[in-house]
């Protein structure tokens, strides 16, 4: 018996060998002949002694079967995005916000920018056991089932690891396996697939992990995460992640380079740019690192990116067209924007007919004249922007583009704010596309969930004059709704309760339901951190709401002409009788060991995350500000806080506590 375990053991290992040789290293060591055969003396063994199957066998990644629907899983920390870069000036700039931030001598890293999937692995005592999707960066769906069917993902590392590690990459679909599979579909007359990316996102979110393992999917892994402190720079990251067999860009010593200043990065870029069809794989850009992880925790991160890289985004595609005319948009918060209406063009795989032309200083500046031969762009799931004429081109009695001065849904004169682009049309009450568009957004998945009412049933509602505000929508009747067009009785019914059940939603959704203008979803979830009820939002002073996290003026004085407004206070207070939530439950306060205490948190935490920390020293009745001021109670200081920071805090006398001392300090005087 144990001479068949020790067969299993030694055949696995050495079918998996094989198999890091062609799918890591694209070193094939074996014909395919070979390699089947040995494969088939596995699956036979394997069928007769099930006993002995082991996990990370290679036959454990096809035939997993079909996952319902995939489990929502929190990540282990945010799975953020990177900010953009376009041009040498805009790599200067990152440079000297560093440099500003950090006195150091700082080192580069330059990876490429795969165009795929971003995926994060768990691995367990170097076993994967998890894989999840970015998702929304704070939560991936499980795919743990399909990505074990990609072989250049091992389900075991080799070496000495670390028991808990997470590794985070892209996963993609080489051209030639692309253009393989669109042949193969073509030839059996199905549709062909757009691009790489989209295919690699449609087949990982297969439900049949089978079908998925018959895409030839690959990956490059680009980070690695573990609580042991086992390298000091990302290239170093890299090179023991190529150790424990995971597929890096160490494949080719080309894809990454370390460089001591920016002119390095600048060949780099500039390199790849001339380069990047050589390549078999997608890539869209270059991504720079600062290469020193310390250096990495002390910058720190902004609510969306990491300070310590930014992506250089290689010029998109650009094609030119006839701008046919200019019409305007009016969004639900009374914002026109303009967009061009083009001579269909081919961009990238899509047709192009309309691009945003954003505000009235963009048409400005590119003078634009209808007729015009323009020169449109689509860089990835970007809307298409037009970014310049060809002058040439023009004709003599071509007409200036003049902006509307009037609302092109109700005709009411247009404001414009002095420092700000946009036009607004301010009949934000009677004004058809805003009353419809605040309804819209009030109902939408991510504010109130409404799913039983679509845009049609609430144009038809709104024809009948039912519903102008958001409120109304909690006194709609049946006898109203029955009467109107397709209105069964069952439809009604169920409106009516998707309607009654929105009633339980937290007060975050709630507050970004509303619509005010610039209150996105985190903005919305930071006020309500802050001010735990509608009343302590609404009597905010301009200053306290801009000490608040993340949150300036602009945002601060829209929350403030939000509630100046008697009909948007009627609104509010009519919401409330209909029993929406407009207090925060999470943030129940649980002490008021930090009264009065205005808290500046910096550096990385290592009991709990910065978010977790706000959390609790808001549940203890303190507050959180951004800056240090002299006005600040005391500076709570993780690892690796800023020296810029620290610095203040020491000039201004603020004391500044270690996260363990402030975690006693609370305990004690609760
Ligand atoms: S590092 C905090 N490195 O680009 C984010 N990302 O906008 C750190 N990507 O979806 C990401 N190649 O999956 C990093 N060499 C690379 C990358 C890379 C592609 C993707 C990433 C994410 C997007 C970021």
């Amino acid at each position: 018996m144990n001479a068949i375990k020790d067969k299993i053991e030694a055949l696995v290992e050495e079918i998996n060998a094989h198999n890091y040789a062609y799918y890591v290293l694209s070193t094939p060591r074996i014909s395919d002949f070979e390699f089947d055969q040995k494969l088939k003396t596995l699956e036979t063994l394997e069928h007769d002694y099930p006993q002995f199957v082991l996990s990370d066998s290679p036959t454990q990644r096809v035939g997993n079967g079909i996952t319902e629907s995939f489990e929502v899983v929190k990540h282990k920390f945010p799975m953020l995005s990177l900010s953009n870069s376009y041009n040498k000036d805009e790599l200067i700039a990152f440079e000297q916000r560093i440099k500003k931030l950090s006195d150091q001598p700082i080192e580069y890293v330059c990876e490429l920018k795969y165009d795929g999937v971003a995926i994060s692995l768990w691995y367990n005592n170097g076993h994967l056991t998890k894989a999840l999707t970015r998702g929304d960066g704070q939560k991936g769906e499980d795919i743990t089932k399909n990505v074990k069917t990609i072989k250049a993902i091992p389900l075991k590392l080799k070496g000495s690891y670390p028991d808990e590690l997470e590794v985070r990459g892209e996963i993609f679909m080489r051209k030639s396996a692309f253009e393989r599979l669109n042949k193969k579909r073509a030839q059996e007359g199905l549709d062909t697939y757009m691009n790489p990316r989209n295919t690699t996102s449609g087949t990982l979110k297969q439900k049949d992990s089978g079908a998925v393992a018959q895409r030839e999917l690959d990956v490059f892994l680009y980070s690695v995460h573990s609580n042991d402190r086992l390298f000091s720079t990302q290239f170093q990251g890299i090179e023991m992640a190529h150790q424990w067999g995971l597929k890096t860009p160490l494949l080719l010593s080309k894809y990454i380079a370390v460089y001591g200043s920016l002119d390095g990065v600048f060949d780099f870029v500039k390199h790849w740019e001339n380069e990047k069809q050589t390549l078999d794989f997608d890539i869209d850009g270059v991504v720079i690192k600062v290469n020193n992880i310390d250096q990495q925790k002390a910058l720190g991160f902004t609510s969306k990116f990491p300070r310590w890289a930014i992506a250089y985004k290689f010029k998109a595609e650009q094609k030119h067209t006839l701008l046919r005319d200019v019409t305007y948009q009016v969004g639900r918060t009374g914002a026109i924007t303009p967009v061009a209406e083009l001579k269909p063009v081919e961009i990238g795989g899509t047709l192009v007919k309309r691009a945003s032309l954003h505000n009235y200083d963009q048409i400005q500046k590119l003078d634009l004249h209808l007729g015009d031969c323009v020169y449109v762009e689509k860089g990835g799931e970007i809307i298409p922007k037009i970014t310049g004429v060809d002058l040439q081109k023009r004709s003599l009695d071509a007409q200036k583009i003049s902006y509307i001065k009037h609302c092109p849904a109700c005709e009411h004169p247009l404001e414009k704010k002095q420092d700000e682009a946009v036009h607004y049309c301010p009949n934000q009450q009677n004004c058809t596309p805003q009353v419809i568009g605040k309804i819209e957004h009030f109902i939408s998945k991510k504010a109130m969930n409404i799913d039983s009412l679509g845009k049609e049933t609430i144009q038809m509602i709104y024809e009948h004059g039912y519903l102008k505000t958001i409120d109304q929508l909690y006194d709609l009747k049946a006898e109203q709704l029955l009467p109107l067009e397709r209105m069964a009785e069952k439809s009604v019914h169920n409106l009516l309760k998707g309607i009654n059940a929105s009633k339980t939603m937290p007060y975050p959704k709630v507050l970004y339901a509303l619509g005010i203008r610039h209150v996105g979803e985190t903005v919305a979830q930071k006020l309500c951190h802050q001010f735990p009820s509608i009343e302590a939002l609404k009597s905010a002073t301009l200053e306290e709401l801009q000490n608040t996290h993340e949150i300036g003026e602009r945002i601060a004085m829209s929350i403030k002409g939000f509630f100046n407004n008697d009909e948007n206070r009627r609104i509010v207070e009519r919401l409330k009788q209909a029993g929406l939530c407009f207090k925060h439950t999470e943030s129940v306060k649980k002490s008021k060991a930090l009264s009065g205490q205005k808290i500046v948190i910096s550096g990385v935490f290592s009991s709990m995350s910065r978010e977790e920390l706000k959390t609790l020293i808001l549940s203890h009745d303190g507050q959180v500000v951004s800056s240090i001021s002299k006005n600040t109670s005391m500076v709570v200081a993780g690892e690796n806080m800023g020296p810029k920071k620290r610095k203040k805090a020491m000039d201004l006398h603020i004391q500044i506590v270690s996260e363990a001392e402030f975690l006693n300090r609370v305990n004690e005087k609760i």
